[in-house]
């Protein structure tokens, strides 16, 4: 399954919005088209997010529009993910747009996989695994990081269960890591997301592996909820793993720098269509979790596991 796909000139993705109960696509035409679909999350996922993002540069360009101003505006869609930033200036530094978009997106497939394979390593026969919100095929061009683990563990026949969290606001986990994972009919349990601590402490999770919208130098961004899981996991000695490209990284920031995006009220005071508080209340809505290092047992890439501990020594020989 391709969360997306270029034809005719057009990028079409699959709208992430109406699963799992409607496969359906959404075309966009042009850069301003691609923009609303990362804005209203018809696409989402960091990777996905990014090449999304480069092909809308390729749109921008088509249409002859001043490139430099397409970046900026692609730019302000969504502030967490780094992939959007790298993503659009990788564009913007090439010599064909197109070119290099398709190549992002043949890449992406290729660290997926390499991820997936490196990750299945740590994941025992037995295991049951903890994923949070949508690190699959659907956050990125295909295969996914998180679930990419999960795949590859179970295409190496390893008897694995895995557990979804909801994933509250917006059910990324209920809606699409469940209906990936169902898809490929890899055992899966939806639970709420205040249940994570309760089957940590039962001893009926194994290991903890999520995805990130950026690494840095001192830990991890990742959906809101993505720190009480890793608390929870740290105080009943859960394995928490972070499944990552590197184009996620962030070597040279601080997590506590990252901008981290408020979403709508409308997404806390509503639920499948109702209102679930008294009118006007006040709400706050931040969409993502800032994990410090500590927390983390390792990050799992394309080029090996990394120890959060020895990030300065990856880094050094990932140049070498
Ligand atoms: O708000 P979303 O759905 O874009 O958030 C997605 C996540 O937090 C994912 O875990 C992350 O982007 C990694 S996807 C491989």
């Amino acid at each position: 399954m391709k969360t997306m796909k270029w034809k005719n000139n057009k990028l079409i993705l699959i709208d992430q919005t109406k699963l799992p109960d409607e496969l359906s696509y959404f075309t966009c035409e042009n850069y301003k088209d691609v923009i609303v679909a990362i804005k209203t999350m018809v696409v989402r996922g960091a990777p996905a997010i990014g090449v999304a993002a480069a092909f809308g540069m390729v749109l921008g360009d088509l249409a002859g529009e001043n490139l430099d101003q397409v970046a900026e505006e692609i730019k302000t869609s969504r502030p967490t993910a780094v992939n959007l930033f790298w993503a659009v200036d990788r564009v913007l530094e090439s010599e064909n747009p197109l070119e290099e978009a398709l190549t992002m997106y043949e890449e992406d497939i290729e660290t997926n996989l390499a991820i997936g394979k490196n990750g299945a390593e740590i994941i025992s026969d037995g295991d049951t695994i903890l994923t949070h919100c949508n690190a699959g095929a659907l956050a990125c061009v295909d295969y996914g990081t998180a679930l990419g683990v999960i795949r590859s563990a179970y295409n190496e026949k390893k008897d694995i269960d895995v557990i979804c969290d909801e994933t509250r606001p917006l059910g990324q986990g209920a809606r699409l890591s469940v209906w990936e994972m169902q898809q490929e009919n890899i055992p899966v349990k939806l639970i709420p997301d205040v249940a994570a601590g309760y089957l940590m402490q039962k001893e009926e999770v194994d290991k903890v592996v999520i995805g990130a919208d950026r690494v840095a130098k001192d830990g991890i961004v990742n959906k809101i909820g993505s720190l009480m899981i890793a608390l929870a996991a740290k105080r009943f000695n859960v394995l928490f793993y972070v499944a990552a490209p590197l184009s996620t990284f962030d070597h040279d920031i601080s997590i506590y720098d990252t901008e981290i995006e408020e979403r709508g009220s409308e997404e806390v005071t509503r639920y499948g269509g109702s209102r679930i508080c008294p009118e006007r209340t006040e709400v706050r809505n931040p969409a993502f979790d800032i994990v410090p290092k500590d927390l983390i047992t390792g990050i799992i890439t394309e080029k090996g596991i990394i120890d959060p501990e020895k990030f300065d020594e990856f880094f050094e020989k990932l140049k070498e």
